[in-house]
Order: structure tokens, then C-alpha cells, then sequence
């Protein structure tokens, strides 16, 4: 397995984390792109001020680092409302996720991150909080054994995932709306990399800016990133400001191509060229030769290397395009 510059959200340090919390948009005006996203829940979040009530469970979907949590944070502070932050994987018993509904109050919002990977069991516990506000217990075992249930504050559940297919039908319904975070526009990228650079204090020119954009994958975290890496590139060969110059040499060094591939993805392409063909291959193939996980090759590498027209889908497995035999200088036969 090639170890990654630009890797998934998983290994986060907690200097990274830092850094996407300092760079986190706060509200609609500072969350760029997603325009149809913000449309949407901005006429949800009014409407639902009008009545009085909190909006509808929303659930944000897309690959990682698109912007799901800044979504959800942005909701809360829309909606003038405390929001408590958990995670499916979080949640060990039912009792974990009975007293975090239990302490919330009227117009509280529930995060729940990666909620595709809450237990079956204790996820029906939220079929129920969900539509009804109500919370059903069971009391004691075996025969004696009876049910208890409690009223819950009105609260709106945020749910986020990177893949809506592995979501029980009954939870997916329950949620009033069901919103996909798409890639964002090279031009949003830009925006996104110039307002990181203004909140760190970092010089950086527009065509170096638009340089980054190109090869940040779509994705802000992945922009947040780079940004840093070609920073400190700057500051080691040159005053620290970023021009085009620099942000080229460093992503050069960074091994990131003008696609934004970075060596994993070539390698993960070379291999459906040179050991198959082209493709179609399954899945599990393909993590079993790359050594990486295959939810890593759904999550992270596909969505993107599709989104940029290199790999299709297809019901026989994944298949590279002409265009993956170009970028990497290969002879297409058959
Ligand atoms: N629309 C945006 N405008 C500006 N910055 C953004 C935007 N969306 C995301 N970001 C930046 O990208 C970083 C990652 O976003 P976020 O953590 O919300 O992604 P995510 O979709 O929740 O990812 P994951 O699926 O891994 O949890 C944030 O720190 C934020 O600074
Ligand atoms: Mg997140």
C-alpha cells in the first residue's frame, strides 16, 4: 500500500483537526459552493423559523471531506440552535444513544457522522425518536419484561454518510430530506483556497491559487492540505509567499499530477492497465493487489478518479477509459 499526501479523513492528527475547525465555515455567506444545497435548506430553516419548530431530519451524503460537518455546524448556528456531535461507530449500546436523546432539549440538533455504521440494533431505537419524539425502553428480561416509553424534545437529527446504500431503508425514510454534497467547480476550489489562505495569513497569487485548484481533487479538506504543505515548501525556499512557481515545485515534489492524482491513484490505474486489461475488474481484486481497503477504493478513490471521466463503473467491475490510458502516457489496445 502507497502511503498517501493527501489520505482520507480516518488518520487525522490532532493538529489536523485543528486546522479544520480554524478553517470552518460558520454560516451560509462563508460555506462556498453547494449552491443547490443551500437553497434548499435555507427555504427548509425558513420556513421552519416561521413556525416555530425545528426543521426536518436532514441527511448529507458524498464522498469524504466535501463538507457534511461544516454543513451541519452551519445549520445549527442558521437555526440559532445547540448542536451535540456524535458518530455511528460512537454509539457502543443502546443506553449511549437513550441518554444522548434524552439531554437534548426542544430544537436541539443530533450530528450523527458516519451514521451508516451505527448498529442495526440500536439504530431502531432512533425509528422511533425520529418520527414520533418518542423514545421506547424495555424494562427488565424474559417474561416480565415490559416496555417503557418516554417523550423526547423536538430535535432534528443531522445524519451524515459517505454511502447511502449501506443505510437501513427504514432510517433512510425517516429523514425528510436527503441532500448529496457534489465535487465542487475549479473556480469554487479557487474561492475556497484564497479564503483559507486570508484566515492564515498566507500570501498566495491567483494563478497559484487556481494552480491548487486544479490538483486538490474537488475537494476543500484536500485543498486545506495542500495549501499547508505548499506553505511550508515556501517558507523552507522562499519568503513564504505562494506564486505559481512555488505551488508548482512543491506539488511536483508532493508527487500530485495536474489531475491531482497522487501516486496511490496511478498506481491504482497502472494496475487496471497493466494487470487487467483495462478492466472490468471487481472490486475485491483491486484491494486485494493495491493492499488497500476496498471501502478506501469506494470512499476515496473512485468517486473522484469517475467524477474526472479516468474510470467507469460497470456491472463487471471497474473499468479504465481512454482517457486513464492517456493521462498516464500508455498505448490503448483493442
Ligand atoms: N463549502 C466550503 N467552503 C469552505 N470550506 C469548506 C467547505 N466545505 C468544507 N470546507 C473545509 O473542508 C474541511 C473538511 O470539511 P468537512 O469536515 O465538513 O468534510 P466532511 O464532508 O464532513 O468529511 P468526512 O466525510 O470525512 O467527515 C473543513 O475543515 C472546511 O474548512
Ligand atoms: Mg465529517
Amino acid at each position: 500500500m502507497i502511503e498517501r499526501i493527501i489520505n482520507t479523513a480516518q488518520d487525522e492528527t490532532p493538529e489536523e483537526q485543528q486546522l479544520e475547525n480554524t478553517l470552518r465555515p460558520k454560516d451560509f455567506a462563508g460555506y462556498i459552493g453547494q449552491t443547490r444545497l443551500k437553497t434548499n435548506l435555507k427555504l427548509a430553516i425558513d420556513a421552519a423559523k416561521k413556525r416555530g419548530e425545528p426543521i426536518d431530519h436532514v441527511l448529507l451524503y458524498g464522498p469524504p471531506g466535501l463538507g457534511k460537518t461544516t454543513m451541519a455546524t452551519v445549520i445549527a448556528n442558521e437555526m440559532g440552535a445547540n448542536i451535540r456531535i456524535t458518530s455511528g461507530p460512537a454509539i457502543e449500546r443502546a443506553g449511549d444513544l437513550a441518554s444522548l436523546l434524552t439531554n437534548l432539549t426542544d430544537g436541539d440538533i443530533l450530528f450523527i457522522d458516519e451514521i451508516h455504521r451505527i448498529n442495526r440494533n440500536i439504530e431502531e431505537v432512533l425509528y422511533s425518536a425520529m418520527e414520533d419524539f418518542k423514545l421506547d425502553i424495555m424494562l427488565g428480561k424474559g417474561p416480565s419484561a415490559r416496555s417503557l416509553r418516554l417523550d423526547l424534545p423536538k430535535f432534528t437529527l443531522i445524519g451524515a454518510t459517505t454511502r447511502t446504500g449501506n443505510l437501513a431503508a427504514p432510517l433512510r425514510d425517516r429523514f425528510g430530506m436527503m441532500h448529496r454534497l457534489e465535487f465542487y467547480s475549479h473556480s469554487e476550489m479557487s474561492n475556497i483556497i484564497q479564503r483559507s489562505a486570508i484566515i492564515l495569513q498566507i500570501a498566495i497569487t491567483d494563478d497559484a491559487a487556481q494552480n491548487l485548484a486544479q490538483r486538490a481533487r474537488l475537494t476543500p479538506r484536500i485543498a486545506n492540505r495542500l495549501l499547508k504543505r505548499v506553505r511550508d515548501f515556501a517558507q523552507v525556499h522562499g519568503n513564504g509567499a505562494i506564486d505559481k512557481t512555488v505551488a508548482e515545485q512543491a506539488l511536483n515534489l508532493l508527487e500530485i499530477d495536474h489531475l491531482g492524482l497522487d501516486p496511490a491513484d496511478r498506481h491504482l490505474l497502472n494496475v487496471i492497465l497493466d494487470n487487467f486489461s483495462g478492466g472490468p475488474v471487481g472490486v475485491e481484486t483491486l484491494a486485494a493487489v493495491t493492499g488497500d481497503e476496498r471501502a478506501t477504493i469506494e470512499d476515496f478513490y473512485e468517486p473522484y478518479l469517475m467524477q474526472i471521466g479516468l474510470l467507469e463503473r460497470t456491472p463487471r467491475g471497474r473499468k479504465a477509459t481512454a482517457k486513464a490510458y492517456s493521462h498516464l502516457g500508455k498505448p490503448q489496445f483493442s
